[in-house]
């Protein structure tokens, strides 16, 4: 964080003083977990139903060194900015330090699926350019967006951030925290269908990334995705369109893939064409890549550097498209982070790739979070897995059950599907079954399939590192 007096921190935030020295300089870092603060730095105190955060103001003071508490009660001794919602002032903490920067390009995306994935693709780029801060993991809603936007400071050039939403306004409001120069929409598809009814609904949500950047700004959207591209009409800022359409201006053309589902393609851009090679399995990457390509170019990566450093990319963030050879010939594919349809039909479709002359297994579990779409959401994944050939399914957990429903249903598939009961029972079946040469893909909800995905690693030590 840029240092900042109490005061200023409680003028930013619209909070008032209480015990705190006014002239005492915050430099930082600002945390919400006690455990976490340091000399110098700021503890948000929230109130929790459960857990709270005031419980532990005075051990953030007395033992981490925190210089003030900002929360929404007194407590005895303990210096403190208070307001009314800790967590609003967060926000507005966040976009105070922001507004302070202004050598600091904000890239902002949002999509259904694939924010995490190019959000580490971007960073990995732009930090070629600048001091990159981009958050581990998700850190996409409105706790870890803001904790995140914190973290930049005079020598920060580029924030890179995920903007998640489950209603409409969520990302409004993450962009008045973090307002985005640059905004990347990738894709607008189910995930989260539960809480906001229809897709129509989530492509609205979705494009109030685009709508609230500045004229001189550049929206990427996806020319593949209609409901994104569409969302042009709904910004002031240029456009730029990628994708594999003819009309997208950065394009991939002639994409092949490899048997790890790596793919090649030509990159056609304003500035000319290059050849790019991925480190990184699926052909979902393509779509992804390009998009960081657009960032970075907009950036001024020069074309040659840009095809180059995409070849080099990686997946940091865990469980998304993890792709480890085992010692006893068996690859597998740990995408167990999280699960929608879309998601689940990219990674089957890079299963059946890799697979092509292999034996293919797919360990698939429930998906969450689909509302009235989760039957047919569930089916049609079961029966893209036959349609695709895939040899064995394992369908993990009686929720997932469809999916076994979906692939059965399909009279001409060869192959076979198991139901198993939990996560145990399926690394059970998979021991039994194993066999040199199998290219097995591990996908759930969350926690419902990792164990799976773990048991796998643990198994068989490692022979070849993973696209991480
Ligand atoms: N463009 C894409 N299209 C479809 N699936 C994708 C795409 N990019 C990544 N995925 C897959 O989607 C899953 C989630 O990826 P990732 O974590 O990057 O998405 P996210 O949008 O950040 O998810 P969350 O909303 O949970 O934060 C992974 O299985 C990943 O391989
Ligand atoms: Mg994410």
């Amino acid at each position: 964080m840029i240092p900042m007096t109490v005061a200023e921190l409680a003028a930013a935030v619209d909070g008032r003083l209480v015990g705190a020295t006014p002239e005492a300089l915050v430099t930082g870092p600002v945390e919400f977990d006690s455990r976490k603060v340091r000399p110098g730095g700021l503890f948000v105190a929230f109130p929790g139903e459960k857990v709270d955060g005031h419980d532990y103001a005075a051990g953030a003071v007395s033992d981490g060194g925190a210089v003030a508490v900002l929360g929404s009660r007194q407590v005895d001794g303990v210096p403190m900015v208070l307001v009314d919602d800790p967590r609003a002032a967060l926000g507005r903490l966040a976009r105070a330090v922001l507004d302070r920067l202004p050598a600091l390009t904000v890239i902002g995306l949002t999509g259904s699926s694939g924010k995490t994935t190019t959000k580490d693709l971007i960073a990995q780029l732009t930090v070629r350019l600048g001091a990159t801060v981009a958050p581990p993991g998700s850190f996409n809603n409105e706790l870890g967006h803001p904790y995140t936007a914190l973290q930049a400071d005079a020598d920060t050039r580029f924030l890179v951030l995920e903007k998640g939403a489950r209603g409409l306004g969520h990302i409004r409001y993450l962009c008045e925290v973090a307002p985005p120069r640059i905004a990347v929409v990738i894709n607008v598809g189910s995930s989260h269908i539960g809480e906001f009814g229809s897709v129509e609904a989530i492509a609205e949500a979705k494009g109030e990334l685009v709508e609230g950047l500045p004229p001189d700004g550049l929206a990427v959207l996806n020319a593949d995705d209609p409901r994104v591209r569409a969302m042009a009409a709904r910004t002031a800022a240029r456009t730029v369109l990628v994708g594999e359409a003819p009309d997208a201006e950065i394009r991939a053309v002639d994409v092949t893939l490899d048997d790890r589902g790596r793919a090649s393609y030509t990159l056609v851009t304003p500035a000319g064409q290059a050849p790019v090679r991925l480190g990184i399995s699926g052909r979902h990457q393509v779509g992804n890549s390009l998009a960081a390509a657009a960032v970075a170019l907009e950036l001024g990566m020069p074309l040659a550097e840009l095809a180059e450093a995409l070849g080099t990319l990686g997946l940091p963030s865990t469980r998304r498209m993890d792709v480890f050879d085992r010692t006893d010939g068996v690859t597998v594919i740990d995408d167990s982070y999280n699960a929608n349809p879309a998601s689940t039909t990219a990674a089957l479709h890079a299963l059946a790739g890799m697979g092509a002359r292999r034996r293919t297994i797919a360990v698939l579990g429930y998906m969450a979070e689909l509302g009235e779409y989760e039957r047919d959401g569930h089916v049609e994944v079961g029966q893209l897995a036959a349609e695709l050939g895939v040899d064995r399914l394992l369908v993990v957990g009686e929720l997932a059950t469809p999916i076994h429903d979906g692939a059965v249903a399909v009279a001409d598939w060869g192959g076979e599907s198991v139901l198993v009961t939990d996560q145990q029972a399926a690394v059970a079946e998979l021991r039994r079954e194993l066999r040199p040469g199998d290219v097995v893909l591990v996908k759930g909800s969350r926690y419902r399939t990792w164990e799976v995905a773990d048991a796998l690693r643990a198994e068989a030590a490692r022979s070849e590192g993973g696209s991480r």
